[in-house]
């Protein structure tokens, strides 16, 4: 299975190549090779991460010809109607964006954190939970494999804020898969210095994943011990300045949080000028001060990433694990249905997975990674969408 396709380079300017896919044109920057017009190449997230062989990129274009027109049919079928808050966001989406969805793997590395947030199940004071450190190596060689043998383009490395991975670990792990497999890597480690991150994109990440978790100040600093909002935000815009593609985004549901903070939360994650919003359910967790916490209604998250939507036509909404864990029949597909176009893939090994309890219960836990991805690319089909990301 592929998730991306070969497009074809027909125009260069400077570090800005625009590509074309079947008579579609979309930009991509090129930081990682030389290149020449009329090159095959994979675009992912805005970056071209691979040269093609013309051969190869033939063989893959003509696989792909008569599927993606067929999907692009069903997705237009399924878009039509905009009677409902989720039908209307789902026609934005397909009128602004077509039927592409992009679809990353994620690697949790590391559950030890430094923080205490009260929400989260790998905090530091939940001592009933089973740390846990992948080594170096390991995580070289499952990016490696998800980047070779999965034929994932993008990659996020997950872990909590775990300073046991220093600037010299996370440099020379983010430099020997970019060696292996060149990919669009994703850094999901938290509140780190600038300084490690601009080391970090120097060695080839590319995307940065920082929720600033809730707009409301008061709720900010109350839920998240020892830190406060502005920093935060602070980080993120300056992570953007670097150049990173910035994902960040909220949780829905946290006690005392009210409609207008949500709606807040939607501005304040266009504000930053996000690249891929993510936001999903709050699920309270057994061994945390917020576990009798009652878990958000279904709806509530459907209709925020309609709203999202809505106010954004042209962003990448993804639709997370949480939201599959909420709604284990449906969630995916609902959140497809209400405006999302992304969605990840957990490639952890299930023994760590397990122990990389944010919440409880969650989806996907022990499944084996090849039948996720097949059942993730069977529920994209049968809405007509297109594992692929084509970019900006
Ligand atoms: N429910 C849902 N999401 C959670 N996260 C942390 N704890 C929970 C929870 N109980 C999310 C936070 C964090 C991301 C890695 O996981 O938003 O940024």
């Amino acid at each position: 299975m592929c998730y991306a396709i070969p497009g074809k380079v027909v125009k260069i300017e400077d570090s800005v190549v625009t590509v074309d896919y079947f008579g579609e044109r979309r930009k991509a920057k090129n930081d990682f090779l030389k290149l020449n017009l009329g090159e095959y190449v994979l675009a992912q997230g805005g970056f071209i991460i691979q040269r093609i062989s013309q051969p190869e990129a033939e063989t893959t274009l003509e696989a792909w010809k008569e599927l993606f027109f067929s999907l692009k049919n069903t997705d237009l079928k399924l878009s039509q109607r905009a009677n409902t808050l989720h039908q209307r966001a789902n026609y934005i989406r397909h009128k602004t964006l077509g039927n592409a969805c992009c679809v990353h793997a994620i690697i949790e590395f590391s559950n030890y954190c430094r923080n205490d947030c009260l929400y989260c199940g790998i905090r530091k004071g939940n001592c009933s939970l089973t740390r846990y450190r992948m080594s170096c190596e390991e995580i070289i060689n499952l990016a490696s494999w998800a980047a070779k043998d999965l034929n994932f383009k993008a990659l996020v490395l997950q872990s909590g804020e775990d300073t046991w991975f220093d600037d010299e670990k996370l440099v020379s792990v983010v430099e020997r898969i970019m060696d292996e497999a060149t990919c669009l890597l994703i850094l999901s480690i938290g509140e780190r210095q600038l300084e490690t991150y601009r080391k970090l994109y120097a060695a080839g990440a590319r995307g940065a994943l920082l929720r600033f978790e809730t707009s409301n100040a008061g709720l900010y600093e109350k839920f998240r011990p020892g830190h406060i909002l502005q920093s935060r935000i602070q980080l993120i815009k300056e992570l953007r300045q670097i150049g990173y593609l910035i994902m960040t985004g909220f949780l829905i549901g946290l006690p005392g949080q009210s409609q207008e903070d949500i709606l807040s939360d939607i501005k304040l994650t266009s504000q930053l000028g996000t690249d891929l919003f993510s936001f999903g359910p709050f699920i309270p967790h057994p061994d945390t001060p917020l576990a009798k916490a009652s878990l958000p209604c279904l709806e509530e998250v459907l209709n925020t990433i309609a709203n999202c939507r809505i106010l954004n036509p042209e962003a990448k909404i993804l639709v997370t694990t949480a939201l599959d864990t909420l709604d284990k029949e449906n969630g995916l597909k609902f959140g497809l249905l209400a405006g999302g176009n992304s969605l990840m893939i957990n490639i952890t090994p299930e023994r760590y997975q397990r122990l990389y309890e944010i919440y409880p219960d969650r989806a996907g836990t022990g499944q084996q990674v090849r039948k996720k991805i097949e059942e993730t690319v069977n529920l994209l089909h049968s809405l007509g969408r297109a594992p692929i990301d084509l970019g900006f």
